[in-house]
C-alpha cells in the first residue's frame, strides 16, 4: 500500500450513503465503472473485478478449460497462490526454474512441455517483467494458453504494453500489499469475449444466474461456478486508487532509476527483460555468493537500511509450498488433483531441491524497496548506506 487517504474515505462514504452498494444493481455502479476505467487505461477489451488475485487466476484457468488431465507451467519463484490456482482448477502445476531475472525461464519451461501441458503462467514477480516475447513465441509453438500473473505488477509495462494485457488472460491483485489496494480485490482481463463470459459465469455463478441482465448477451452455456463477487465499496476505493496509479508508477520509476544511477559501480543490479519498464517497486542487487549477499545486507541493516533476501520470503519460494510438495491439493480426496485418476502419470515429482538455479539466485539477491515519496535527501541516504556497505 503506497498512497491512500481522504479521496478513498470520501468514495467509501459515497458508496455507503447511496445505501445501495450491491454490485449488480447498486446505484453508483462503482464496480462496473472501475472496470470501464481500467479498460480505458490499459486497452483490455474485457475486465472483471472480483474478490482476489487468486480468484482471478482460478477464473482464468477455468475460462480456458484447464482442468483434470492438464499440466500448467508455473515458475519456482512466485507466491503459492499461483500454484494453488492450478490445483483449484483440478490441474497440476509443473514447477519451472527461473532465469537470471528471477522470472520464468522459457528455456526450462520448454524442457517441461509434455502432451498434457495446457497453459503457462508467467509471473511478473516483484514487478520484474517476464520475457513475454519468448513466452508468447513458446506458447504459440506448442499451443499453450498464457495466463499472465500480474498480481505484483499493477500498472507495470513490458515494451510499452501493460503487464497483464499480453497473454490470453491477465490477473491482478489489489490486496493490501499491492501497488494499488482496496484491502482485498482482484481483476481478470482478456480480449477474448468467450473467455470473459466463462470467467463471468464461473466467478459469480449464483448472481449471474439470478440478478439483472448479466446473461442477456452471454452466448456461452452457463455452468455451476463459485462466488468471487465484490461490492461497490471496493469498486469505489479502486476508482480513486486508479486515478493515482500513473503518478505512483512514475514516482517509483523516478526513484528506482535515481537510486540505481547513484550506486557504486561495484554493485550489480539484477538484469531485467525491460529495464525501462516493469513495475519498479524494488531495486534488486545481485551478488556472487549467498555469503557476500548476507554480509552486505547485515552491514546495511547496521546502518538502518533493511533489505530483503528473497530466499527468506516463505511461500514465495516453491520449496516452501507445503500443500504442493506434500501433494494435498484439496480437502476431499476425490477432488484432490493429486489423487484424481485423470492426473495419474502427470509430472508431479516435486522435491525441495528440484530448482537449484532458482534457489541459488534467490540466495544471492537483495531487494531494496523503493519509496515513491523519497525526496533527494532520503534517496541520498539510501545510496550512501548501500555504497558504504561494500567491503
Ligand atoms: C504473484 C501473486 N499471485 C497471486 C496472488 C494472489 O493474490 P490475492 O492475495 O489477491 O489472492 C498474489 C498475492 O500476494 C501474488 O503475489
Amino acid at each position: 500500500m503506497y498512497r491512500i487517504g481522504q479521496e478513498e474515505i470520501d468514495a467509501v462514504a459515497r458508496a455507503i450513503r447511496s445505501k445501495d452498494f450491491f454490485k449488480i444493481n447498486g446505484s453508483g455502479r462503482e464496480v462496473f465503472r472501475f472496470e470501464e476505467e481500467w479498460k480505458a487505461l490499459t486497452g483490455s477489451a474485457h475486465a472483471l473485478l472480483m474478490s482476489s488475485g487468486f480468484g482471478a487466476l482460478v477464473s482464468a484457468l477455468v475460462a480456458l478449460g484447464v482442468g483434470p488431465g492438464d499440466e500448467v507451467l508455473v515458475p519456482a519463484y512466485t507466491y503459492i497462490a499461483t500454484a494453488l490456482a492450478v490445483t483449484a482448477a483440478g490441474a497440476v502445476p509443473v514447477i519451472v526454474e527461473t532465469d537470471e531475472t528471477l522470472t520464468i525461464s522459457v528455456e526450462d519451461a520448454k524442457r517441461h512441455i509434455s502432451q498434457h501441458t495446457k497453459a503457462i503462467i508467467p509471473v511478473h514477480i516483484q514487478g520484474f517483467p517476464c520475457d513475454m516475447d519468448a513466452v508468447t513465441a513458446l506458447a504459440k509453438t506448442y499451443g499453450l494458453a498464457v495466463v499472465e500473473d500480474a498480481c505484483q505488477a499493477d500498472g507495470g509495462v513490458y515494451k510499452g504494453r501493460y503487464l497483464g494485457t499480453i497473454g490470453d488472460v491477465g490477473a491482478y491483485s489489489f490486496n493490501y500489499y499491492k501497488v494499488i489496494t482496496s484491502g482485498e480485490g482482484g481483476l481478470l482481463v482478456t480480449d477474448d469475449r468467450a473467455l470473459f463470459e466463462r470467467a463471468l459465469i464461473f466467478h459469480d455463478a449464483s448472481a449471474v444466474a439470478f440478478f439483472g441482465d448479466q446473461l442477456d448477451n452471454v452466448t456461452q452455456p452457463v455452468f455451476g461456478g463459485t462466488e468471487f463477487r465484490i461490492s461497490d465499496i471496493t469498486g469505489a476505493i479502486l476508482r480513486e486508487q486508479l486515478k493515482k496509479l500513473l503518478a505512483l508508477i512514475g514516482d517509483l520509476r523516478k526513484n528506482h532509476d535515481a537510486l540505481r544511477d547513484m550506486l557504486d559501480g561495484r554493485l550489480t543490479v539484477l538484469p531485467s527483460h525491460d529495464p525501462q519498464g516493469g513495475c519498479p517497486t524494488t531495486l534488486a542487487l545481485s551478488f556472487g555468493t549467498a555469503e557476500a549477499c548476507r554480509a552486505f545486507t547485515a552491514r546495511c541493516a547496521e546502518k538502518g537500511l533493511a533489505l530483503t533476501v528473497p530466499i527468506d520470503t516463505g511461500k514465495h519460494v516453491y520449496a516452501n509450498w507445503t500443500q504442493i510438495m506434500e501433494k494435498r491439493g484439496a480437502l476431499h480426496p476425490a477432488m484432490d488433483p493429486f489423487r484424481m485418476p485423470a492426473n495419474a502419470g502427470l509430472q508431479t515429482d516435486y522435491r525441495p531441491d528440484m530448482c537449484p538455479r532458482t534457489l541459488d539466485t534467490l540466495s544471492r539477491t537483495a531487494y531494496a524497496a523503493i519509496d515513491p515519496d523519497w525526496d533527494e535527501q532520503a534517496l541520498a541516504t539510501a545510496a550512501r548506506i548501500l555504497n558504504g556497505s561494500l567491503e
